[in-house]
């Protein structure tokens, strides 16, 4: 089974960039599975019930989220409606919207966010080992979704779980990282996808915009810029046991 994982999508020209060219992607790269992190795509920040629906009609079966997952109200009809829109699962308490496992045809997605540098709930490590477990008594093919800062913590988790998952894909960063790899314990992983946008900016954004707010530490208003948009990710390839064969990194120039 191949599975390709889309890293996070920014604003509408990420956007687009799936709906123009996700099929295509697929068919040549013979995947049968698409998970998509969608927390930078209302405008770079956060997700709506109907961009959600656009990217599933693009070519998404499964969409992940991050600490951008409440920026948007219009998000919570996704989180409650379905099993297609998950967030990451240590993000808060018990009682509030969504969740963040889901297992749609054969494959498990997990997605939790790191606890270094960012807010979470309860810590990553300490919540991971039940919902693996939880994960893997529905199916052998466990994708995780570590959303997270720090490229110590992202390595530590792909270590940490060797052996009992498919993949452990690190997102949240938008910049690519050049160590795809199947552990020894059969766990695909790379420590950041990178990002599916405009790549002529700051991490998605017009760089003249993130450059003056963090020349003046004053409030600056943040736009997705347009120029040199990709679809990047990994493509993840294992057997029906669940433990990975290949993992590849995945860098398109979309025109
Ligand atoms: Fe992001
Ligand atoms: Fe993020």
């Amino acid at each position: 089974m191949r599975i390709l994982f889309v890293a996070d999508v920014f604003g509408a020209p990420g956007r687009r960039a799936l709906e123009r060219h996700l099929r295509e992607l697929r068919h040549e790269l013979g995947a049968d599975f698409c998970i998509a992190n969608g927390e930078n795509v209302a405008d770079g920040m956060g997700l709506t019930a109907k961009l959600a629906e656009k990217l599933l009609a693009a070519g998404v079966d499964v969409i992940t989220l991050g600490n951008h997952t409440w920026r948007r109200r219009e998000v919570m009809e996704a989180l409650e409606q379905g099993d297609r829109v998950i967030r990451p699962a240590n993000l808060g308490g018990p009682g509030m919207p969504g969740r963040g496992l889901t297992v749609v045809g054969g494959v498990a997605v997990l997605n939790l966010q790191g606890a270094l540098f960012l807010e979470v709930a309860f810590h990553p490590f300490v919540v991971v080992d039940a919902l693996v477990a939880e994960a893997r008594r529905a199916t052998p093919v466990v994708i995780v979704d570590f959303h997270a800062e720090a490229t110590s913590e992202k390595v530590a988790l792909a270590r940490m779980l060797d052996g009992r998952v498919t993949a452990v894909i690190g997102t949240h960063t938008h910049v690519q990282t050049a160590d795809a790899r199947v552990l020894p314990g059969g766990t695909a992983a790379i420590t950041d996808a990178g990002m599916t946008g405009p790549h002529d900016s700051v991490i998605g954004v017009r760089a003249d915009l993130a450059i003056e707010r963090m020349r003046t530490g004053m409030p600056v208003r943040f736009h997705p810029a347009d120029g040199d948009v990709r679809i990047e990710g990994a493509l993840v390839e294992c057997g029906a046991d669940g433990r990975a064969t290949r993992c590849e990194t995945v860098r398109v120039a979309v025109r």
